[in-house]
């Protein structure tokens, strides 16, 4: 029956179908300008309203060449991943339960698919299985529901019950963390009202660790009320924290050590790869994503807590209407938010497409793939590899050729060499600042992506640099 439900759904449905068909021959970048985009969308708010279907079929129209192809195998741009068939077709079906997925009481089955699904996580990446868990929009707030637990146990250690007395005259609390950090660790400390001047950084080895030495001298004798955060990895240079060193250090004193590892903790999904992680499993809470290497549609993030008491006390909430459900798992005892769709469902399901095998060999291969792409680009002429891949991050340099070319002319040619890359709607990548200099950074996190993405790659990158 053509309903107008059925008639825009349909709709939707080919138009999802025709998208992901054209990923292969369709510009990787955007092709539209912001003007453009404004043009088309910014319209006046009509009083009348407008039969579903076209405004599905006016939403995919306006959106064309404004879509970036992040979902194809040719992107390697910040840390983006695609989404995996049954993962998008899980999230579809999110959203056509539309549960709350806050409580039991509101949605059953989502609260048991993403109890397992946790438990999944946590058998995947060999961490405490009596840790708890909360499905989070993305690592930024699994950084700060860990952290949130953690500032109310060093607290509690501290003689201080921040959940009822709140920070006002409580003792101060640091935070020693890596200068290499991602700086959502730095919002999610604004976000507790701990300050970024609570904020200790650490200095870092030549391959961008935390200097063991320099770490127990911010630690000190005898430290008060202290969080500690280490990179697993970082966003640059995949680099890991030694954690088999600082962990039982941070610990002896008192500290609660937290993981940033929002792709990097799925290098545990890896026989091969695990090693980067050795002594991570001491810590006591890990922050992680969804959709980033698993390849989940945005948006998924997880936080994992040993200490299920603080994690609890920091988040549980009541309220008249709610009744606790003594033998089901409530979220909303678990999560930040308070309404919430069930993102735990698509996750459950990308686990069991993959199955634990699947997932190390989409690590295994991305890592493969990286080491390819950065390793051939590196050899060509005008290319400079700055970083070799360990995992799925690496670096790569452009130089000016003028003998006379200053570090200020290679980071410019760097930018227009990407810039000509991504122009070519071939493949598409960003820029950062590494050492003091420009480079561009190249990561591989998406399902997609083939041995034929990265000789396509390569040869694009050949052409503009004139081989
Ligand atoms: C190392 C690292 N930590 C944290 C984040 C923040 O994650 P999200 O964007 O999912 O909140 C990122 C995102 O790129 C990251 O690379």
């Amino acid at each position: 029956m053509d309903t107008p439900q059925h008639l825009a759904l349909d709709l939707a449905v080919s138009a999802a179908k025709q998208w992901l068909d054209g990923l292969e021959d369709r510009p990787v970048s955007s092709t539209v300008s912001l003007e453009e985009l404004r043009s088309r969308f910014d319209r006046k708010l009509g009083h009348s309203g407008i039969p579903a279907d076209r405004v599905v079929r006016d939403l995919v129209e306006a959106s064309k060449g404004g879509i970036l192809g992040s979902a194809g195998g040719r992107f390697f741009a910040w840390v983006i991943g695609g989404s995996l068939p049954s993962a998008l077709a899980a999230d579809w079906l999110t959203s056509t339960w539309d549960q709350n997925a806050a409580l039991y009481a509101c949605g059953p089955a989502a609260s048991v698919i993403e109890e397992t699904a946790g438990e999944w996580i946590k058998e995947l990446l060999h961490l405490p299985r009596e840790a708890s868990f909360a499905f989070t929009t993305g690592c930024q707030l699994a950084h700060f529901t860990c952290l949130a637990s953690a500032r109310s146990a060093v607290l509690k250690r501290a003689g201080w019950d921040v959940n009822n007395d709140g920070l006002a005259g409580a003792p101060p609390i640091r935070v020693l963390t890596s200068e290499h950090r991602h700086a959502s660790v730095d919002r999610a400390v604004r976000y507790l009202g701990l300050g970024n001047r609570s904020l200790r950084s650490v200095a870092t080895d030549e391959l961008g660790r935390i200097r063991v030495d320099s770490f127990e001298e911010a630690l000190g004798g005898s430290p008060g009320p202290t969080i500690v955060v280490l990179d697993a990895a970082d966003l640059n240079i995949a680099a890991f924290d030694p954690f088999e060193e600082i962990i039982p250090l941070a610990k002896a004193t008192g500290a609660w050590v937290h993981i940033d590892g929002a792709f990097g903790l799925f290098a545990r999904a890896s026989e091969r790869l695990r090693g980067f992680t050795k002594g991570i499993d001491l810590a006591d809470s890990w922050a992680t994503d969804g959709h980033k290497w698993l390849n989940v549609p945005f948006d998924c993030g997880v936080a994992i807590i040993r200490d299920r008491e603080a994690h609890r006390e920091a988040m549980t909430i009541s309220a008249s209407y709610i009744s606790p459900e003594r033998q089901a798992r409530d979220q909303i005892d678990w999560n930040p938010e308070w309404s919430r769709r069930a993102r735990g469902i698509p996750v459950y399901a990308a686990l069991r497409e993959l199955g634990k095998d699947g997932v190390a060999d989409l690590v295994e291969r991305s890592t493969a793939f990286c080491k390819t792409l950065v390793g051939e680009i590196g050899k060509l002429p005008g290319a400079q590899l700055l970083w070799e891949p360990q995992l799925n991050q690496g670096l790569l340099r452009f130089l000016d050729p003028r003998p006379t070319a200053t570090e200020a002319d290679h980071d410019k040619k760097t930018e227009q060499v990407i810039a000509a890359i991504n122009a070519s709607g071939k493949a598409f990548f960003s820029p950062t600042v590494w050492q003091g200099k420009q480079a561009m950074r190249v990561s591989v996190v998406n399902w997609r992506t083939t041995d034929a993405d990265i000789r396509r790659t390569i040869e694009v990158v050949k052409k503009i640099l004139g081989g």
